[in-house]
């Protein structure tokens, strides 16, 4: 079994890869926290309390977390480009069916810091700015020998950023944070657009998806219809938050390469991930970056998630 935390700013693709974790047999999802990216952070909270319950996973605990950056004075306000690819609230053009549920009153910092403290047999993996972690590792610095495992959705070493040519969205928002994560010298693993973009969800899966005339069905199928028209345009897009859960049960499917990796958070890379050539003889704090993908199998993985819905 597979202890996992889920990070999330949740909109499409975020909604596929926390349908995968609430219904993956091998995968106990012990929580959600939310943060802001492709919605602003109580966008994301609604939308995961609404998935949750279409997914009949009401156990599953929700929490709120940070707004905005590091650095931040303000509320995140999503960009025109997150509201085109993702929707007006994060769920493309459907409205989702608000839950009765509210989010815990306790705060994602203090639920997971205070899990983190308890124990190590679990895994975290964001899939959004990483505010919430690093606000977690500012605050308590006896949390960086923590044994657990972090998988983010993040990053582009050796292809272009989607932002700009050097940066890839979830680091672009929150480089401050991106850069104490990732230097922290836990347990990390990066999946970013190196793997990301080479892996692809078809048309003909969101047919499957709505085809299973359940409201979760429908509801993910639409959605994905909606983010195949507005990020590639075709009938085929790119899996980014899926592949993240998707490497906690088949690290197999993805070549890794450890390095020491650090961001840029000055001048025209800022939001950059990038080998940090000062630790490059130590090799210390180093991260397990994919590079590759066995996109056939991870293909095929996604061709059966239907089942579940
Ligand atoms: O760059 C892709 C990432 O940005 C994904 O996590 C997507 O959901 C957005 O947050
Ligand atoms: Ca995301």
């Amino acid at each position: 079994m597979i202890n996992l935390v889920l990070d999330l700013d949740t909109g499409i693709d975020d909604a596929i890869a926390l349908s995968i974790a609430a219904k993956n047999e091998r995968i106990n999802l012990l929580g959600v926290t939310c943060t802001y990216g492709n919605v602003t952070v109580d966008e994301s909270v609604d939308n995961t309390l609404a998935l949750l319950s279409l997914l009949n996973r009401i156990d599953v605990p929700v929490y709120r977390g940070r707004d905005r950056a590091l650095i931040s004075t303000s509320t995140y306000v999503p960009h025109e480009a997150g509201r085109k690819i993702h929707g007006k609230k994060g769920s493309g053009d459907i409205s989702l069916k608000e839950s009765k549920r509210k989010a815990e009153t306790t705060n994602a910092i203090d639920y997971l810091s205070s899990l983190m403290m308890k124990r190590d047999d679990f895994t975290i993996i964001t899939t959004g700015p990483m505010t919430n972690l690093a606000s977690i590792l500012l605050s308590y610095p006896s949390l960086s020998t923590w044994k657990g495992k972090i998988i983010f959705m993040g990053g582009a070493l050796t292809v272009r950023g989607n932002v700009n040519h050097f940066s890839e969205a979830n680091i672009y928002k929150d480089p401050e944070a991106a850069k104490i994560v990732i230097e922290s010298g836990l347990d990390i693993t990066m999946i970013g657009l190196d793997v990301t973009e080479r892996i692809r969800l078809y048309r003909k899966d969101s047919e499957k998806w709505k085809n299973r005339k359940s409201e979760i069905g429908r509801t993910l199928g639409s959605m994905l219809d909606y983010y195949l028209d507005n990020t590639l345009g075709l009938d085929e897009t790119y899996v980014h938050d899926p592949s993240a859960v998707i490497s906690s049960l088949h690290p197999e499917f993805f070549s890794f390469i450890s390095l020491p990796l650090t961001v840029e958070t000055e001048s025209i890379d800022r939001g950059r991930v990038i080998v940090d050539e000062k630790r490059l003889i130590e090799r210390d704090k180093m991260v397990k970056v994919a590079l590759d993908v066995d996109r056939k199998k991870i293909e095929t993985f996604l061709s059966h998630f239907d089942k579940y819905l």
